[in-house]
């Protein structure tokens, strides 16, 4: 990839554009807090890691778009209302607000009266806020990393697989969650069989086939495109070593909310005998939910699904339902791999494993 798909450099913060991927790879500046939201909201950043890298980062932009060094109770006024903004701008992903979470507790920490804070907001505070960030953008590079490890091991060469949505590095802005891992194991086993990558398109927006295929063409790893409805027939008809998706939140029992379509796959996957592999960082995990029942699932625009890219499929004015997300209950789930290790289904507590 010869753009980076996020970058912080000189308190500019640019990302790739996923809306205009495969065609073009343009990098756009978001230069305040109202294009970071727009940003997030429009899928030009998008995937859970890497919506939580870009909001912590935009909390810095929103600091430094007041120009001059502002007075430390107008800069903490300013942060927590960026912090407000960005949090409203996806419900699914709760990496967004974990992030957002490690963001506030600096704000606060410089907050006016408390030992140890700046009194003018900056120095101190920005680049406090920015060393927060690089450390999330770090902490997430090293977790792909440790993920890829332990997945991969689970893949033996010659394996042919389903994956579903973007989960590659234009989702983390590192190496990825469940395609960081397909990749380690393409890499791993390219000599001796390789692997084999059925990409699911992912409708209504295609993450699977604009941004899923492109990212593994560069990559060189062998893969074809299917439509979502194809998933069950490939289980059937042909030997399917297991499917990898990635995850939005996953509650404490296991119970996963990913890209809508991952429910009725692992269902398939559990009627042919095939593993079903969630990848996701600790990030993605909200112990603060029993199961999956508490998680907000995000609904879009319904012209999302009546008008795909601008371009209507239906009679005008049908109406359409357009949940971004569903929840695979946990025992579907043959294993979640984390960068802690790979924990094992069907009954899962991470609140042991994790907490
Ligand atoms: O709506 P998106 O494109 O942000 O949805 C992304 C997904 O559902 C991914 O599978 C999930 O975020 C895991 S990415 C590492």
């Amino acid at each position: 990839m010869n753009v980076a798909v996020i970058a912080y450099r000189a308190g500019r913060l640019t990302v790739l554009d996923q809306t205009r991927l495969p065609g073009a790879s343009v990098a756009v500046e978001l230069d305040g807090l109202e294009a970071v939201e727009v940003a997030i909201r429009t899928l030009q950043v998008r995937g859970a890691p890497l919506i939580g890298i870009t909001a912590a980062y935009g909390v810095c932009v929103a600091l430094r778009e007041a120009g001059k060094p502002p007075a430390a109770p107008v800069a903490l006024r300013i942060c927590r209302e960026a912090i407000k903004r960005l949090a409203g701008t996806r419900p699914t992903a709760v990496n967004l607000f974990w992030a957002l979470e490690r963001m506030t507790r600096v704000v606060e920490r410089h907050g006016v009266g408390t030992p140890g804070g700046t009194p003018d907001g900056r120095p101190g505070l920005l680049p406090a806020l920015e060393a927060e960030a690089a450390a999330i953008h770090e902490e997430t590079r090293v977790q792909d990393a440790a993920m890829a490890v332990h997945g991969s091991a689970l893949i033996p060469a010659g394996a042919k697989v389903i994956t579903h949505c973007n989960t590659g590095p234009l989702a983390t802005g590192c190496g990825g969650t469940a395609l960081g891992v397909l990749i380690a194991a393409h890499r791993k086993h390219g000599n001796d069989g390789g692997i084999h990558v059925l990409v699911d398109e992912t409708r209504p927006r295609w993450q699977g086939a604009h941004l899923t295929t492109w990212e593994l063409k560069t990559l060189g790893v062998p893969h074809t495109l299917i439509c979502d409805n194809a998933a069950a027939m490939m289980m059937r008809l042909e030997t399917i070593h297991s499917v990898w998706v990635g995850a939005d939140r996953i509650a404490a029992n296991g119970d996963t909310a990913n890209k809508i379509g991952t429910y009725s796959l692992a269902v398939n996957a559990r009627h042919h005998g095939v593993s079903f592999y969630v990848t996701a960082p600790s990030s993605t995990v909200d112990l603060t939910l029993a199961d999956g029942a508490g998680i907000p699932i995000e609904h879009r625009d319904p012209a999302e699904v009546s008008a795909p890219g601008g371009r209507a499929i239906a009679p005008p004015g049908t109406p359409a339902s357009n949940p971004a997300f569903d929840v695979t209950p946990a025992e579907l789930i043959t294993a979640i791999v984390t960068e802690r290790g790979v924990h094992r289904g069907p009954v899962y507590d991470l609140r042991r494993d994790l907490g």
